[in-house]
């Protein structure tokens, strides 16, 4: 009952929220490390075109579907075809995963928000730093529960008052974060022990130009598809938390423009990210440190920030901050989405439901956060890499699940229901609709292919 009445105020309130969602971990690190990794310019314009095809074509799905049947996953499959409800249960499962892990990683950044704001910031630089952090049995947890406690108050408040009101203040505010930074970093200059001088500008250079030496075949094919997992870790797409803050978006919204505008912000945040980390990085210890992947954030950032000197400190402390809101607003999102389903379908109260959920959780970050210590084991997943139990997690729900529900849903909205389904939707209020017919093309023929060889390559299945 109390859901029905869930609304966003108006078109800026949900596209700060939705945009809240989508803008988190994945913008400013995993963007910039793909980049990096996968010849710089050349993956800026594959993930610009996908951006424009592909996420337009699954995030204007799920947020019509939101709106159209007013319900979150599992209902909203069901709404739609009552033998596809098998769909919205496993939509429904990709945030009940991610919310295991997501607390944790928002724990980790807050500790080092909290190192750079207690002065220790030279100690964050130091080697093994992070691996003593994450292995001991104690700190992670206490940061991961208080992220999760922060996280289930704001959900307790609800929609309007919680989830849209904390995204007010926080999205602005991180878009002048970036900003700040990037701008910094493009002034750095440092001279190496062997005297070359390195400078911000440069490193700008090499994160712009497409590199195209050794590019074969099979290389663009894997730059393709590590922008195309991207694209949908970022647009928070298929794992239904866009279905859900679409079912809170009043009529007279245009959904034309807040899916623009949520893709705008979404791309624009992770491109500046890029401009801040790249240049950064570069300046400081050139282009090996750039590829290392996870650890970019927790061990090669604290080294350049120790390498600026004194403003390193404050470097630090507005980075990590702006990192807390990114990662604040994206998992408000999953446990919303989590707490939608789970109202609709118990027929329960938000402020119960927050609650029992709040409790499962903060059992469940535990858990996960002594997945490097107490609990710490480690296996081989299919596409090679080592995982500890949050790496399997994330892996069973970004490289597995995901591509498998898109691939079903595109079937579903494209095949079953027909395109027109979403398309009435965009129009409800009388505006155009002006890409229906790269819509139409999208949903039917290519996202379907594009989600397969995803989903085969991710498994393993096509090496
Ligand atoms: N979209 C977020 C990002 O880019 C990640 C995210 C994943 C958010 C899952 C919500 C749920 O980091």
């Amino acid at each position: 009952m109390e859901k029905k009445a869930s609304s966003f105020s108006g078109q800026i309130g949900f596209v700060l929220a939705a945009a809240g969602s989508a803008v988190g971990v994945g913008n400013l690190w995993r963007f910039p490390y793909l980049a990096a990794k996968d010849g710089g310019g050349l993956f800026l314009l594959v993930y610009l075109v996908l951006v424009l095809t592909f996420g337009f074509t699954l995030l204007t799905s799920d947020i019509a579907i939101g709106r159209r049947t007013k319900q979150s996953a599992i209902r909203a499959y069901e709404t739609m075809r009552p033998k596809w409800k098998f769909l919205g249960i496993l939509t429904f499962l990709v945030p009940v995963l991610i919310m295991t892990y997501y607390a944790v990683i928002g724990g980790w950044i807050t500790k080092y928000a909290v190192v750079y704001l207690t002065g220790q910031s030279a100690a964050a630089a130091e080697d093994g730093y992070f691996t003593s952090f994450i292995t001991s049995p104690v700190s992670p947890v206490v940061f991961a529960l208080l992220f999760m406690g922060v996280t289930a108050f704001i959900v307790y408040n609800g929609v309007e008052g919680g989830i849209e009101r904390v995204s007010r203040y926080m999205m602005p505010i991180l878009l002048v974060l970036v900003v700040v930074i990037a701008g910094y970093a493009l002034t750095l200059r440092h001279e190496d022990a062997s005297g070359q001088m390195r400078t911000g500008l440069e490193g700008l250079r090499y994160y712009l130009t497409p590199h195209m030496e050794g590019l074969t075949v099979s290389r663009f094919l894997q730059i393709l598809l590590d922008a195309m997992s991207q694209l949908f870790f970022s647009l928070s797409v298929s794992m239904g938390i866009m279905i859900t803050y679409g079912s809170y978006v009043k009529p007279d919204v245009d959904l034309n423009k807040a899916v623009n505008q949520i893709e705008i912000f979404d791309t624009g945040v992770a491109l500046l990210a890029g401009a801040m980390i790249i240049p950064a990085v570069y300046v400081f210890s050139g282009t090996e440190g750039m590829s290392a992947g996870p650890s970019l954030m927790f061990v090669s950032l604290p080294k350049v920030f120790a390498a600026m000197g004194k403003a390193g400190t404050f470097v630090g402390i507005l980075f990590f901050v702006t990192a807390i809101f990114a990662t604040l607003t994206s998992c408000i999102s999953v446990l919303e989405s989590i707490t939608a389903n789970c109202m609709e379908i118990f027929h329960s109260g938000r402020k119960k439901t927050v609650l029992v959920l709040a409790v499962i959780y903060l059992a469940a970050s535990a858990i996960i956060a002594l997945g490097y210590s107490i609990f710490y084991f480690e296996v081989q997943l299919p596409n090679g890499s080592a995982a500890q139990l949050l790496d399997i997690m994330d892996y069973v729900s970004n490289s597995v699940m995901m591509p498998f529900i898109a691939l079903l849903s595109t079937i579903l909205i494209g095949w079953v229901m027909t395109p027109d389904y979403v398309i009435d939707e965009m129009q409800r209020g009388g505006e155009t609709f002006r890409r229906k017919k790269l819509y139409r093309v999208m949903i039917r023929y290519v996202a379907p292919v594009m989600m397969l060889v995803l989903f085969l390559q991710s498994t393993g299945i096509l090496a």
